[in-house]
């Protein structure tokens, strides 16, 4: 990564889920499956679900407000606005123009980006390129997904996967010599796209009855082999952006990664060789909420006030696509 003529920073950070809980319970009344095996097999507790009324755009807003609120800063302070979802209020127009709108920023640069639970790490990429490249000087980057209108409530396998959420980050133009963009590593490999998809509703297969009556609008996961996947690519490119920094896993003070399963993560950072107590967890309280897990997570540590200036975060994810990706990055206060 050669370094523009600009640093990027996070300067706001914010999150909202939807006030309704669904517990493992709920799902023991739907078909064959129990709390212990939830718990013991992925980690997750609980999910929130938004009302039937709530779009992505939604819970995007709330966030994107929160964030701005701790920024000190208003809508229209946003040069471009990046929503990363796979669950997007329509087909088109973007999401990310909905948001900028309801933020009062309307002519603002908005746009979507999907490539579905990496989106926030391909987004807050691309923003502080942008960033760095002079475009822009502020990006509003949120992951915001509503997951409980894709998911299939009758498949056990990963209707308890999946929960509703969003979380914000503004990234700001900075000094060069205080850059927190260390460096990032994307990939990706479509060559078996079935893995984890949606099949229908796109060009591909256009929705019919019967395929929605088959549950082919909603998410399908072949769970077992992802898992040994995520867990490789996230260990490689981890590794491959602290090494790019200049720096090696002693110097981590936090790994902050996509929340896809307890098991995952935990074997992830054991091959890291970094310490359980600087892994960032909150896989109970919200499930996979895909390109939303990340920054909830960033914005909860902040309520905490556990960010110091100069820590290293290492933010790693793992999706459909398949796609996978890790940045380096170094908090400013
Ligand atoms: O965020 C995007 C990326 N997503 C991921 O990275 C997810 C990766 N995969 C996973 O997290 C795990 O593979 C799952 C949590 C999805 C599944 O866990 P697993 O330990 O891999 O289970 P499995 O699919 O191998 O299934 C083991 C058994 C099966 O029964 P049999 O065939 O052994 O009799 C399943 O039918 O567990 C059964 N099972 C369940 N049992 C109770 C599957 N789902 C459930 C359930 N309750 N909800």
């Amino acid at each position: 990564m050669v370094p523009g003529h600009f640093g990027a920073r996070i300067t706001g950070v914010g999150h909202y889920v939807p006030d309704h809980v669904m517990r493992n319970a709920d799902f023991e009344k739907m078909f064959e499956t129990s709390d212990d095996w939830i718990v013991s097999r992925t980690g997750m507790r609980e999910r929130r679900y938004a009302e039937p009324h709530q779009a992505a755009s939604d819970l995007a807003t709330i966030a994107a407000q929160h964030a701005l609120e701790r920024a000190g800063l208003h809508g229209r302070d946003i040069d471009c606005f990046i929503v990363a979802t796979v669950t997007p209020d329509y087909q088109f127009p973007a999401t990310a123009c909905i948001v900028a709108a309801n933020l009062g920023a309307v002519g603002r640069a908005a746009f979507d980006l999907e490539i579905a639970c990496s989106g926030f790490i391909y987004a807050l990429s691309t923003a502080a390129s942008f960033i760095r490249a002079g475009i822009f000087a502020r990006v509003m980057v949120i992951g915001a997904e509503k997951l409980s209108g894709i998911t299939n409530m009758t498949d056990r396998g990963t209707a308890i996967l999946f929960g509703d959420g969003a979380g914000a980050v503004i990234v700001e133009r900075t000094e060069l010599d205080s850059d927190s963009f260390l460096a990032c590593e994307l990939g990706s490999d479509g060559s078996n796209p079935d893995m984890l998809c949606v099949k229908a509703g796109g060009s591909r297969n256009p929705i019919t009855p019967e395929l929605i009556d088959t549950h082919k609008n909603k998410m399908f996961m072949s769970g077992r082999e992802i898992f040994k996947y995520a867990v490789n690519k996230m260990v490689e490119t981890s590794k491959n952006v602290i090494a790019t920094a200049g720096l090696t896993t002693d110097d981590i003070s936090w790994v902050i990664p996509h929340q896809a399963n307890r098991r995952i993560i935990e074997a992830a950072a054991k091959r890291l060789d970094v310490d359980r107590e600087k892994v960032v967890i909150n896989i109970e309280k919200y499930g996979n909420t895909s390109s939303a897990t990340i920054p909830i997570a960033l914005s909860e540590m902040i309520e905490k006030d556990a960010m110091k200036a100069g820590d290293l975060i290492l933010f790693t994810g793992f999706g459909g696509g398949l796609s996978w990706g890790s940045i380096a990055w170094r908090w400013s206060a």
